[in-house]
């Protein structure tokens, strides 16, 4: 199979975009950028993600057992380009708060989605995690949106929907040490 096609073909599917943050071994904050998020069960509540098995930061999801699903607003594009390369120290310059387990929070994302790995497997390339959500939270504003290997935002179709409260959320969310 030729696989450029494939991810071409593949592509086609689009979706918004994240970023999953924990800690590393030294319990600095780190993350990737990742557009494989699906919710998978509401009750309970369980979401998913896979990372390439190479990735550096595995050993960082692997020894915390948790991870944070940051969804992106429209305007955090930089933010995904960021957690998207091998920098350093992702977080350097970052604005972000500290939730459970003490794990970053993204500032100013359209929702956060704060996880206990439940289970990890191993599918080809890639690992999945799949994660029980404790807390979650969420605000109003277009969300980032990624096809066809391209940043996108939406358009929508419907009718608008009726006011929703600007900003909710689940669990209080301490702030970072600067
Ligand atoms: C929009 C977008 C979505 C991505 N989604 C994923 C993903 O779901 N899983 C993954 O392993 N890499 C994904 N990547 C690539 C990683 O973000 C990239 O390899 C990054 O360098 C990973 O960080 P690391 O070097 O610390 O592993 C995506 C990149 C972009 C730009």
């Amino acid at each position: 199979m030729d696989t450029t096609d494939l991810r071409r073909a593949l592509g086609r599917f689009g979706t918004g975009v994240t970023i999953v943050s924990t800690l590393d071994a030294q319990g600095v904050p780190t993350g990737v950028t990742a557009n494989s998020f699906s919710s998978v069960s509401l009750d309970p509540p369980i979401v998913l993600w896979s990372l390439r098995r190479a990735s550096p930061s595995l050993a960082a999801f692997d020894a915390t057992g948790r991870f944070v699903i940051n969804v992106l607003a429209l305007e955090q594009v930089e933010l995904s380009r960021r957690f998207a390369s091998p920098v350093a120290d992702k977080f350097a310059g970052v604005g972000h708060t500290r939730g459970l387990g003490g794990l970053p929070v993204v500032e100013g994302c359209a929702a956060v989605f704060e996880c206990r790995t439940e289970q990890r497997l191993e599918v080809g390339d890639h690992v999945l995690f799949l994660g029980l959500v404790e807390a979650y939270g969420h605000q109003v504003g277009p969300t980032l949106l990624y096809c066809q290997g391209q940043y996108a935002q939406g358009v929508n179709l419907e009718t608008p929907p009726p006011p929703t409260p600007t900003a909710t959320r689940t669990a209080p969310c301490a702030t970072a040490p600067s």
